[in-house]
C-alpha cells in the first residue's frame, strides 16, 4: 500500500511567540519541521510527505527540506489547520493518485518517535479506517460549571490525549474533509462526525506538541539529544 503524509506547518506559532513560523524554529540546529518531515521518511514506511507551509514563506520552506531530497512536496497553506490539510491532501491525490493510506501529522509534533508512526501505519494497512495514537490521562480530571465551580471529577479510566501521526485509509479522509461540518480538533474528529470508527495505538511522551516556550525548552534539553 503506497502511504503519503500531510504535514500542516502553517501556523504562525503565536504562543511561542518566536518571531518565525513556529515550523522554522530552530531545535538545536535544525527545525523542528525538518525534524518532523526527516521522523516520517525514517519510517520508511512513506512514499510522499506533502507539507503546508506558511503562506508567506513556500520558498523558505523548500529550501529548508532540500536536502532531505524530492520526496518532499510544499504547498502554501491555509488560514486554519483544516485548510491546510486540505489543501495538502488534494496536493496529495495529485502526486501519489494511488495511495492508499494518507498520515497527517503536525510539523509542531517533531519529536515524535518512529515506532509510533510506524505503527500508525500498520494499522492502517492492517484494515483499519482511522487510528490515532493516544496515551492516558495522568492527572485528575474536574468538571466545572460556568462559576468554575467543581460539578463533577471525571472517570478518566477512558479518557484519552490525542497525538500525530493520525492515519487513514484515503478514501476515509478524503469523505470526512468533504462533508467536514462543526469545525473539529483534530483529522479523526472529522472522521468520527462521518460515522467512521476510529481505533488507537499507545502514544509517546516525545510526540508532545510544540506549543509554548516551556515545551521548546523541554525539547532542547531533552528530546533533541536522544535518537527519535
Ligand atoms: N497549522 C497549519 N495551518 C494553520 C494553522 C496551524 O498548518 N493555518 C499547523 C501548525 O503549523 C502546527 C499544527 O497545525 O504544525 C498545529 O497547530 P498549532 O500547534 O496550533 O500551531 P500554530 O497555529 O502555529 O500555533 P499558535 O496556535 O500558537 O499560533
Ligand atoms: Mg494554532
Amino acid at each position: 500500500m503506497r502511504v503519503v503524509a500531510l504535514v500542516p506547518a502553517a501556523g504562525s506559532g503565536r504562543r511561542l511567540g518566536a518571531g518565525v513560523p513556529k515550523a522554522l524554529v530552530p531545535v538545536l540546529g535544525e527545525s523542528l519541521l525538518v525534524r518532523a518531515v526527516r521522523g516520517l521518511l525514517n519510517s520508511g514506511m512513506i512514499h510522499h510527505v506533502v507539507v503546508a507551509a506558511p503562506p508567506e514563506a513556500p520558498e523558505e520552506v523548500r529550501a529548508e527540506l532540500n536536502p532531505l531530497g524530492p520526496v518532499a512536496r510544499v504547498v502554501p497553506g491555509g488560514s486554519d489547520r483544516t485548510e491546510s490539510v486540505r489543501l495538502a491532501l488534494a496536493e496529495a491525490e495529485r502526486v501519489v493518485p494511488d495511495a492508499g493510506a494518507v498520515l497527517v501529522h503536525d510539523a509542531a509534533r517533531a519529536f515524535t518517535p518512529v515506532p509510533v508512526i510506524q505503527d500508525v501505519i500498520r494499522a492502517v494497512e492492517g484494515g483499519a479506517r482511522a487510528v490515532v495514537p493516544v496515551l492516558p490521562v495522568a492527572d485528575t480530571v474536574k468538571q466545572v460549571d460556568s462559576s468554575q465551580r467543581v460539578t463533577a471529577t471525571v472517570d478518566r479510566s477512558h479518557l484519552r490525549t490525542v497525538q500525530t501521526p493520525q492515519g487513514f485509509a484515503v478514501d476515509t479522509l478524503r469523505a470526512a474533509y468533504d462533508n467536514a461540518g462543526d469545525a473539529a480538533t483534530d483529522d479523526a474528529g472529522l472522521v468520527e462526525q462521518a460515522g467512521e470508527t476510529v481505533t488507537t495505538v499507545p502514544g509517546h511522551a516525545h510526540a508532545l506538541k510544540i506549543t509554548t516556550a516551556f515545551d521548546l525548552a523541554i525539547a532542547e534539553t531533552v528530546l533533541a539529544a536522544e535518537p527519535v
